[in-house]
C-alpha cells in the first residue's frame, strides 16, 4: 500500500517574533523542518508533500538546497485558513489508494519508528491518531472517548472545549495517518464554524466516527517526540532536551563529558575509546575523535577527523568546512589555535597559540608553536616554524604554494613569499623576508646587516 507524507509548514509562527519562517528556525544546527523531512524520508513513502505559505519561497529554496535531488513536492496554501484547509491543498497530488501520514513542521523530534507505528495502526482502513497524556493540556485538542467503549469519538480544540472536556489530559499531537480516499471525502465536508473560524483538520475524527471507520490511537515512546515549538523559549528548551539525549548516548558509549549540560552536537560525532571532552565544546557537521583524544574547554570543531591521543587545548577553533581537517595521532593543538579548511596534519604535529593553518599539509613532527600563519603550504617532517613567521601566499590576485622540506628550521618573524621552495635541512635566519628558493642544508638570511655606531649621542631634552 502506497504511503504519502504531508508535512504542514505554512503557518506564520507569530510567537517566534521573527522575520524568518518558524519551521526554518534551527534545532541542533538544522532547521526544524529538515529534521521532520529527514526522519520521515526513512519511511519509504512514495512522496513527501510540504505545505508552505508563510515565507513560502524561502522555505522551498532552503529545503531544495538541503535535500538536493530528493523528490519533495511543494504545495502552496494562501491564505492560511487552518490545518484542515492546509491538507486540502495537498489533495490533488495524493493518489486515492493508500495511506496519508500528516505531520507538523514545527514538531521536529518525531521518531521514524513512532510514525511507522501509526501508519501500521492505520493499516489502510482505520484513522490512526498519535496522542499523549499531558499534565498540562492547555492549548491542545482534547481526545474525546466514549465513556463505555473507550472509542475515540472526536477531537475538540481547546478554544471550543467545554469545562468538562478541558479536564481531559489526553491530547492530539498533530500527527495522524488516514486512508487517503476517505480523508479526501472528510476534508470536503469541513466547515469553519468554530471558535477560531478555521478549517480544523481535527474535525475529520468525528466524520470518521459517523462513517463507521474505526479510530485508533498510538502513543510516542518519548514525550519529546511530540513537543511543538511556538516560541523562542520552547525552541531553547527543546534544544537542551535534545542535546541532553545526545550527551547521554555518548556517555553510555564511554565518552567522559565533563558536563552533559554544557555540550552541543550539531551533526554527528564518532568516538573511540577513552575520549575526554571538557565543558562548552561545540561539534558541528561530521566529526570523529580517535581513542584517547582529549578536547579542552570551549573548543568549536566542525567537519574534522581527530586522531588517536590528540590533545586539543582550550579555545581551539577547527573548521574543515567542505575540505575537511585532519589531525594526526598524538598531535598537540592549541590553546587558541585555528585550523581552517584543508589543514592536513600528520602524526605528532604541534600547533600552538595564535597559529592559523589553512590548506596546508604538515608532515610528522612538524611544529609551529606561536603566532604564525601557514597557508597553501607543504611542510616536511620535523620542521620548526618560528614565532611570528608567515607564508605570504596571496599576491593580490592568486594564491601560491610554499614548499618546505624535511628538517627545515625557520627563525622567528620570517615572511616566505610564495611560490617558494625551502630545501631539506635549510635554515632561515630570523627576520628574513625570503622571496627566492633557499638551498638545502644552508643558512639563508635576507635582512639588513646589523651595524653599531661608535660615538653616537642620544638626543638630550631641550630645557626652556
Ligand atoms: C493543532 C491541532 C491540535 C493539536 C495541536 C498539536 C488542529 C485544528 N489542531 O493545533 O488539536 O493538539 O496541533 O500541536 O489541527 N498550519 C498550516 N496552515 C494553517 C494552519 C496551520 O500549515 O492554515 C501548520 C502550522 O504551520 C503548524 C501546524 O499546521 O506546523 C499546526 O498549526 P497550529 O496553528 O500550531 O495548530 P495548533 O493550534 O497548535
Ligand atoms: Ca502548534
Amino acid at each position: 500500500m502506497s504511503l504519502s507524507i504531508v508535512i504542514m509548514a505554512a503557518g506564520k509562527g507569530t510567537r517566534m517574533k521573527s522575520a524568518r519562517p518558524k519551521v526554518l528556525h534551527k534545532l541542533a544546527g538544522r532547521s526544524m523542518l529538515s529534521h521532520v523531512i529527514e526522519t520521515t524520508a526513512t519511511l519509504h513513502a512514495t512522496q513527501q508533500v510540504l505545505i508552505i505559505g508563510h515565507g513560502a519561497e524561502l522555505v522551498e529554496s532552503s529545503m531544495r538546497a538541503a535535500f538536493a535531488g530528493a523528490p519533495l513536492q511543494f504545495v502552496r496554501q494562501e491564505p492560511q485558513l487552518g490545518t484542515g484547509h492546509a491538507v486540502q491543498q495537498a489533495l490533488p497530488v495524493l493518489p486515492d489508494d493508500g495511506i496519508t501520514l500528516i505531520l507538523n513542521g514545527d514538531t521536529p523530534l518525531i521518531r521514524a519508528s513512532t510514525a511507522q507505528a501509526l501508519v501500521d495502526a492505520c493499516a489502510g482502513d482505520k484513522l490512526a491518531l498519535l496522542t499523549i497524556n499531558l499534565a498540562d493540556a492547555t492549548g491542545y485538542g482534547r481526545i474525546v472517548r466514549d465513556a463505555v467503549s473507550g472509542h475515540v469519538l472526536a477531537i475538540v480544540e481547546h478554544k471550543d472545549a467545554s469545562d468538562a472536556q478541558r479536564q481531559i489530559k489526553e491530547v492530539y499531537t498533530g500527527v495522524m495517518a488516514a486512508p487517503t480516499a476517505q480523508l479526501k471525502q472528510w476534508l470536503a465536508r469541513l466547515t469553519n464554524d468554530n471558535a477560531q473560524g478555521e478549517f480544523y483538520l481535527t474535525d475529520v475524527v468525528a466524520f470518521a466516527q459517523a462513517d463507521g471507520v474505526t479510530v485508533v490511537s498510538a502513543q510516542p515512546v518519548d514525550e519529546v517526540e511530540v513537543l511543538g515549538v511556538n516560541s523562542p523559549l520552547q525552541l531553547a528548551e527543546l534544544e537542551r532536551r535534545f542535546q541532553r539525549t545526545q550527551a547521554d548516548r555518548l556517555l553510555e558509549q564511554g565518552v567522559r563529558l565533563a558536563d552533559p549540560a554544557r555540550f552541543d552536537l550539531r551533526g554527528s560525532l564518532q568516538v573511540g575509546r577513552d575520549v575526554d571532552i571538557d565543558v562548552n565544546c561545540i561539534f558541528e557537521g561530521q566529526v570523529s575523535l580517535g581513542d584517547e583524544a582529549q578536547i579542552g574547554a570551549n573548543c568549536v570543531i566542525r567537519n574534522a577527523v581527530i586522531g588517536k591521543g590528540v590533545v586539543i587545548h582550550p579555545f581551539t577553533h577547527i573548521d574543515g568546512d567542505t575540505l575537511g581537517v585532519t589531525v594526526g595521532d598524538g598531535s598537540l593543538i592549541g590553546p587558541f589555535a585555528r585550523l581552517r579548511p584543508g589543514a592536513q596534519l600528520g602524526a605528532e604535529v604541534h600547533i600552538g597559540n595564535f597559529v592559523e593553518v589553512k590548506n596546508t599539509t604538515m608532515a610528522k613532527g612538524a611544529k609551529a608553536n606561536h603566532l604564525a600563519y601557514l597557508g597553501d603550504a607543504d611542510v616536511g617532517e620535523r620542521v620548526n616554524y618560528g614565532a611570528g613567521s608567515i607564508t605570504a601566499n596571496y599576491d593580490g590576485a592568486n594564491k601560491h604554494r610554499t614548499v618546505i622540506g624535511d628538517d627545515v628550521h625557520i627563525g622567528s618573524n620570517c615572511v616566505l613569499i610564495a611560490p617558494i621552495t625551502l630545501g631539506d635541512g635549510a635554515t632561515i635566519g630570523g627576520g628574513s623576508t625570503v622571496s627566492k628558493d633557499a638551498p638545502a642544508g644552508q643558512l639563508t638570511v635576507a635582512r639588513a646587516k646589523q651595524v653599531s655606531l661608535g660615538g653616537w649621542q642620544r638626543p638630550q631634552k631641550i630645557k626652556r
